[in-house]
């Protein structure tokens, strides 16, 4: 045990966060209808270095084309995301296996389609909602604090393919009925919630993050190209559907507290020329401007000019403002993986470059195999940026690190990166707090293995507790502890003050 003396509160949330579409499996079971992940094929290193693309990519999105030729020709492709890591059936290991680990706060996603098969029907899925309520007592059970979010990268697929997910109105009463439907149900029994995961990501993953196929936007095209105005309503959409879920959850369990989820990106100019940093600022507003709204309920000042200049006419419906202004949230969330570099692109304009992935490399810092710079020193630069901004409590919903990893020849993962990712982020985290900056939780992403967002490999592994399934779903499936476990154990018991990696490499899987 070190010395040093815990700067963590007192009931400091350390957990781990997971998303229903990513662990559930049992893509058509008791009643759930399809999601668009149910749609997501495998993008692993092979099929990447055979078909020349990137992670994050156009083709791993689903457009109309892509989407009826999946339905009509399903044999033809693996869907990962259909069978998760079996979670539906194996959920009750699972969750002692994180409570043997410590954990006190376990972030997962309810699965829409799995309450509303088709997204907005009338009657929830008995079904489905007996299923949460299975978990949740599990994790009370445990002493596990369940905290959920509304909708994490799953839209049922009929909202999808009828509506256009969040291009349509009738898809904002569907997610509201859908919101209240759960806030009922489930009062007493969530303290936390949120309502959309990275709901920033509307700018390069529209399908994913809003149920939006790509090609039926009005300037159709590359995905990467133009269209903000209809991006913006899209945005706008979803934030009033975020807005009226926070009034709901307050008017319905006022115990419970309600967040948003940003994928928070911190940026760094390039050079020390001014445009550099110019370019920086523009950056940073099309990353607030959600948390902006989310946070403040209202439009921030900056994005005004952009609407102007570029033409972006909302539709806004009587109530919409006074909605954004009612449904101000609680707290603030953010996932944190890396840091971007800034280049000044002689516009103001927050198109991505063509993938996630920043193109400029920062020489000064180590990346992923899959690309992902790590910087730990960026979280504490972030959590300030912040809490300056809002002066809210700060939960960091995700933070970890992909990795390729397997058992050794005595049948242990001797995850030593993981351990040095986590060692350094929650060092930084612990000088954010004694910076001042109020954070009263941190969750690992992905502490059992899930199938990954983006390329939907297996292999891309996060997990302090190692699945044995492969990209193909081969495999026992059977659940391994790894290096890590013991340290993230040990962390937590400590309340984040021994960050020694001395575990002893004897083990018990
Ligand atoms: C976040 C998502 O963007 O990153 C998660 O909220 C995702 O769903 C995580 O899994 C890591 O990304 P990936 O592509 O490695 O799974």
């Amino acid at each position: 045990m070190s010395q040093h003396e815990s700067v963590f509160p007192e009931g400091f949330l350390w957990g781990g966060a997971t998303a229903a579409n990513q662990i559930e499996g049992a893509w058509n079971e008791d009643g759930r209808g399809p999601a668009v992940s149910d749609y997501a094929i495998l993008l692993n290193k092979e099929m990447r270095e055979r078909e020349h693309i990137v992670e994050g990519g156009p083709l791993n999105a689903v457009t109309r084309q892509s989407l009826s030729e999946r339905m009509a020709h399903p044999e033809k492709y693996d869907f990962p995301k259909r069978r998760g890591i079996d979670f539906y059936h194996t959920y009750a290991a699972d969750i002692a296996l994180l409570a043997e680990m410590g954990l006190k706060v376990f972030r997962m996603s309810i699965s829409w389609s799995r309450i509303f098969p088709n997204g907005d029907d009338l009657e929830p899925n008995e079904l489905g909602l007996a299923f949460y309520d299975r978990v949740f007592d599990e994790c009370h059970k445990h002493g596990i604090e369940p905290m959920v979010t509304l909708s994490h990268f799953d839209m049922p697929l009929n909202l999808a393919v009828k509506y256009n997910g969040f291009a349509s109105r009738h898809v904002v009463d569907a997610f509201e009925h859908f919101a209240e439907t759960l806030f009922k149900r489930y009062k007493g029994k969530i303290r936390y919630w949120m309502t959309f995961n990275e709901i920033n990501h509307v700018y390069a993953n529209p399908c994913t993050c809003d149920g939006v196929i790509w090609d039926e936007l009005p300037d159709g095209g590359n995905p990467y190209a133009g269209r903000w105005p209809k991006k913006f309503q899209i945005a706008h959409n979803q934030l009033v559907a975020s807005a009226r879920a926070v009034i709901k959850c307050h008017e319905i369990d006022p115990k419970a507290k309600i967040g948003n989820m940003l994928c928070r990106l911190e940026n760094y100019a390039e050079t020390s020329k001014p445009e550099d940093e110019l370019q920086v600022l523009f950056e940073d507003h099309f990353n607030w401007f959600f948390t902006d709204v989310q946070a403040r309920g209202e439009y921030p000042y900056y994005i005004k000019r952009f609407f102007k200049d570029y033409g972006v006419h909302l539709e806004v419906e009587q109530g919409d403002l006074e909605t954004l202004k009612r449904g101000a949230i609680d707290y603030i969330s953010i996932s944190y993986y890396m840091t971007y570099i800034m280049r000044y692109k002689g516009k103001i304009s927050p198109e991505p470059s063509g993938q996630l992935l920043t193109v400029i490399k920062n020489p000064y810092l180590e990346q992923t195999a899959w690309g992902w710079p790590i910087d730990p020193i960026g979280l504490r630069i972030t959590l300030n940026h912040i809490y300056d901004r809002y002066h809210l409590p700060i939960f960091i919903s995700e933070n970890g690190c992909g990795l390729y990893e397997q058992p050794d020849e005595n049948g242990r993962v001797i995850d030593d990166a993981h351990i040095e990712y986590m060692k350094a982020h929650v060092e930084q985290l612990a000088e954010a707090i004694r910076d001042g900056v109020d954070v009263f939780g941190y969750a690992w992403w992905g502490p059992i293995d899930v199938v990954s967002s983006g390329t939907s490999e297996m292999s891309k592994r996060y997990g302090q507790i190692y699945v044995d399934l492969d990209d193909y779903g081969k495999g026992t499936g059977k659940r391994l502890r790894t290096k890590s476990f013991y340290y993230y154990k040990k962390l937590i018991e400590s309340n984040g003050a021994d960050l020694e990696n001395d575990i002893p490499e004897d083990f018990t899987v």
